[in-house]
């Protein structure tokens, strides 16, 4: 069954000499519990594709269809209640609040929800290798331990689908193994949907379905 369905999606940036078609005609049809890898070239309109399915930017035309809603008829508020229910995002820039701890930077989307699930969040933690680290600011961290935070930060909800924009770009081979692992374990446990875009051709190699655009077209 489809979780994520994309119909005619384009987008347009930009007007007359400016104009850039960053995509062009998407349908992508996504299956629950797939790991999907988004690849292509620099500009070929990867990230476009990823916030726009993620509801953080709309398209020029086109549906995007979530769990059979289509968040096009969404207002703002609706939307944003849609990203915090069931989406996870994890970007190349870990974008940690750097006056809150490793704890309550990880328990950031659970305010104003119904989760007080302590611990997942301390079982997360440990996961990912941080509870000695949880009382420490972002500015005390490793690269590494940011970025762990900062999938801490996108699981905590249990999300049906994660969204990730090069999410291992800044780490070295071993935390990027680490960090990929983890994320593949989560998704086996929940059965949840990670979609995700890399350079890394070793890590497309494990994907379910791969993606591949240029010049804001799908590839098959
Ligand atoms: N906010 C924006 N305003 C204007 N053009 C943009 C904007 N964001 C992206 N683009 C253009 O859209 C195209 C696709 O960009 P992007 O999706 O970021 O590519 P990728 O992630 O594959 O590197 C590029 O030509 C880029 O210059
Ligand atoms: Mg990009």
């Amino acid at each position: 069954m489809p979780i994520l369905k994309t119909q005619s999606l384009t987008k347009i940036y930009g007007k007359d000499e400016t104009e850039v078609k960053a995509l062009n005609n998407i349908n992508l049809e996504i299956n629950k519990g797939e790991f999907v890898v988004i690849v292509g070239k620099s500009g070929s309109g990867k990230s476009t594709l990823l916030h726009i399915m993620a509801g953080l930017e709309t398209p020029t035309s086109g549906d995007i269809i979530i769990d059979n809603i289509n968040i096009s008829s969404l207002d703002e508020k609706q939307r944003s209640l849609l990203r915090k229910e069931k989406i996870g995002l994890i970007f190349q820039s870990y974008n940690l609040i750097p006056v809150l701890t490793v704890e309550e930077n990880i328990k950031l989307p659970t305010i104003n929800t119904n989760n007080k699930d302590d611990i997942y969040v301390n079982e997360l933690m440990e996961l990912l290798s941080i509870t000695d680290r949880k009382t420490h600011l972002p500015s005390q961290l490793s690269g590494g331990q940011q970025q762990r935070v900062a999938i801490g930060r996108a699981l905590v909800n249990k999300p049906a689908i994660i969204f990730a924009d090069e999410p291992t770009g800044n780490l070295d081979t071993k935390t990027e193994g680490e960090v990929l692992n983890l994320l593949k374990e989560s998704q086996k446990k929940y059965n949840q949907t990670i979609i995700m875009i890399t350079h890394n051709m070793e890590i497309a190699k494990y994907a379910d379905k791969i993606i591949k655009i240029e010049d804001g077209f799908i590839r098959e």
